[in-house]
């Protein structure tokens, strides 16, 4: 019998393992698999092109001068917030750096920004580099907040200790909702809270946690958030990013580095005009869209459509639990399970710790051979469960070959 699942991977480009049989893909906190109806979106766009020139602009069925803007609406359900507070554009990194240009205002002692200890060395870079520009030494005011060095688990109770310490001389927090190498999902909720009884400034990133766990923005109440979509939403290597920025933010007045699209499309042409950005999170667009970038998002968002928010999150759950129990149960000496005991809740990412690098390239290698893709960082291997294209009987694979089986 199929069920819904198998029809969904149905929809997927499921990558070749060795000779013949496909692989059994646990990457999607790096790269989420390609969806079929990718090849003829982007056909569809190229067809534009060929057979409009520019044209495709304003004439096309679906206009390239607005090409990204309808992805908010699917992404906002998936994020829980207003299409108004989602734009697509940039990268994630980029779009951290235009949020800090926008909400990190140092004044007098508050200067200070806190990250987590062991970053994502793309955000760390982001912040350092962008307060050097601002003219902040960023060794005088960037703060870590304190990870355990061997497994990189975040302290929550030091983190919101550090804030409170801080609450004079922080200007911005900037945090992971998930964290790259460890999974360790973050009480963003509680942070945010706090951020906002101190005068403090929150961001997020969500590039682990879109399509991981049900972000809830409305909730968490962020001042901003970026992301991208190439891992859990499947929109292919290097897709375009986005930004959040929470409605209480729209004002007109927030400094932003413009560009045309942060206008009204009545006004993009104006010339002498001074620049009056769009009051809502589009109004932090600089260029114009990159349709062969939107459109694989849109085809892997019109997959997102079908499925149920609350069937996909209560499948990652089914999925992870029985991955977590059946590492907790099968794992040879040399691996551990990162993170606390607890099988309950969680993101998809769930990493294991070798006793060494050596250890963790010899499992990587022996995955590899056996036909499962997953990826490590140093000694901690990420692997990771995506409804629409992993099953249990991927789980029981893995574990297989784990206890050499
Ligand atoms: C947590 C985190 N932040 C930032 C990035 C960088 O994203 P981009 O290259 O899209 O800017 C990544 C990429 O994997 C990431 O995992």
């Amino acid at each position: 019998m199929t069920t819904l699942w198998d029809d969904f991977k149905s929809q997927f480009a499921i990558p070749r393992a060795g000779v013949g049989a496909d692989g059994i893909y646990l990457c999607s906190h790096s790269l989420g698999l390609m969806p079929r109806s990718v090849r003829s979106a982007m056909i569809d766009q190229l067809d534009v092109w060929a057979s409009m020139g520019v044209d495709g602009h304003f004439r096309a069925v679906d206009p390239w001068i607005d090409f990204n803007l309808n992805c908010s609406a699917t992404l906002a359900k998936w994020a829980n917030c207003k299409p108004a507070e989602i734009i697509v554009m940039n990268s994630l990194t980029v779009n951290l750096q235009l949020a800090l240009a926008s909400f990190y205002q140092p004044r007098y002692n508050r200067c200070k920004v806190l990250i987590e200890s062991s970053a994502f060395p793309s955000d760390e870079i982001a912040i350092c580099s962008h307060l050097m520009v601002r003219g902040v030494d960023p060794h005088a005011h960037l703060l870590n907040a304190d990870c355990d060095p061997e497994t990189h688990w975040v302290d929550v109770d030091r983190l919101l200790t550090t804030i409170e310490d801080h609450k004079e001389d922080l200007a911005c927090v900037i945090l992971p909702m998930v964290k790259h190498d460890t999974g360790q999902l973050l009480p963003v909720q509680a942070i945010g809270q706090l951020c906002r009884q101190y005068g403090i400034i929150f961001g997020l990133d969500l590039a682990h946690a879109l399509g991981s766990v049900p972000v809830d923005l409305a909730k968490i109440d962020s001042d901003f958030a970026v992301f991208c979509t190439y891992k859990y939403l499947c929109a292919g290597p290097g897709a375009v990013g986005g930004l959040y920025v929470n409605q209480r933010n729209f004002s007109a007045s927030v400094p932003r580095l413009g560009g045309w699209f942060g206008q009204p499309s009545s006004i993009r042409f104006n010339v002498n005009e001074r620049f009056r950005p769009i009051e809502d999170a589009s109004g932090w667009q600089v260029s114009n869209p990159p349709i062969f970038s939107v459109a694989p998002l849109k085809a892997a968002l019109a997959i997102f459509e079908k499925v149920s928010r609350a069937d996909y999150f209560q499948q990652i759950a089914i999925l992870r639990r029985h991955l977590q129990i059946a590492l907790q149960n099968n794992l040879p000496d040399k691996l551990a399970l990162l993170g606390e005991n607890s099988v309950e809740g969680g993101a998809a990412m769930v990493c294991l710790q070798a006793r060494s690098q050596g250890a963790a390239e010899m499992a990587i290698k022996e995955l590899t051979r056996s036909g499962i893709i997953c990826d490590r960082r140093h000694r901690t291997l990420r692997l990771s469960v995506m409804p629409l294209y992993n099953s249990i009987e991927d789980i029981d694979a893995l574990i297989t070959v784990l206890r050499g089986g």
